[in-house]
């Protein structure tokens, strides 16, 4: 079965929250996303609520039909937010105030005990549990030790090395290290029992590598396809998306 792709809308309420108004509206891009075929919506309420509302969520949480997944940092704030509205799944990320998106992935290792308390308040109520963490072996046995049901590999790495900058070209021998480093993890998590997903930074170009391999069953991405819709529309962008995951 091809991997499933929860469309991360954050970028749209970004717009929004640049003007501080209505359009456009959150609620309708995640419908065009499940239109165009998308399998989940993913949004990101930040502690500083840069771009996801706490209003949005709720909108969401009662639109969406297909599969909603709230991505939060391990606070007890929105840990009472999970509870309340109950999203299909939680994924755990790291957040620090002044970055300009996710710095990499949850540090478990050195935080078990609160990540551990954390997952089980969230599965306690019917949510299921993914942590957002590098392709690191030490990870993912913290991952499965805190009792998540999924890890989500960070791929801001590969991200980065798959970029074509005007003065870089990539490197194959580093992507292809990365890759295999991804492909490694992603096994090694599967035979722990942990469902695999992965995300960030991933385009039309680069994700086909990782949607070859089986272990991997989701992908979430936003920039990419909502940079795509600016010229060719979302629903368009979200089915090309897709296919690029299937091809
Ligand atoms: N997965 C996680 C955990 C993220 O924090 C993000 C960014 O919000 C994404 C996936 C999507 O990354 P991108 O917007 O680069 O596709």
């Amino acid at each position: 079965m091809p991997a499933k792709l929860n469309v991360n809308i954050d970028h749209v309420a970004t717009i929004r929250e640049a003007r501080k108004t209505i359009e456009p509206s959150v609620v309708g891009a995640a419908k065009l996303c499940e239109k165009a075929g998308a399998d989940g919506i993913t949004i990101h309420l930040r502690q500083d609520r840069r771009h996801i509302q706490d209003l949005d969520l709720e909108q969401l949480r009662s639109t969406v039909s297909t599969y909603l997944n709230l991505e939060h940092a391990v606070t007890e704030e929105m840990l009472l937010i999970a509870e309340k509205f109950k999203p299909d799944a939680v994924s755990l990320v790291p957040e620090s105030p002044n970055e300009i998106t996710t710095e990499g992935g949850l540090d478990v290792q050195s935080n078990v005990s609160a990540i551990k308390d954390a997952v089980q308040r969230l599965k306690a109520a019917g949510i299921h549990v993914s942590i957002f963490i590098d392709p690191s072996i030490g990870q993912i046995d913290a991952a499965a030790e805190v009792g998540a049901d999924q890890i989500e590999i960070c791929t801001a790495e590969y991200a980065e090395l798959t970029l074509d900058h005007e003065d870089r070209r990539s490197d194959p021998a580093k992507v292809a290290a990365e890759i295999a480093r991804i492909a490694t993890a992603a096994k090694y998590a599967r035979e722990k029992g942990l469902v695999v997903a992965a995300g960030h930074g991933l385009t039309t170009k680069n994700v086909g590598a990782l949607a070859s391999m089986p272990e991997i069953s989701e992908f979430n991405i936003g920039h990419h396809i909502i940079s795509r819709s600016i010229f060719i529309g979302l629903e368009n962008a979200v089915r090309e998306m897709i296919d690029a995951i299937r091809k």
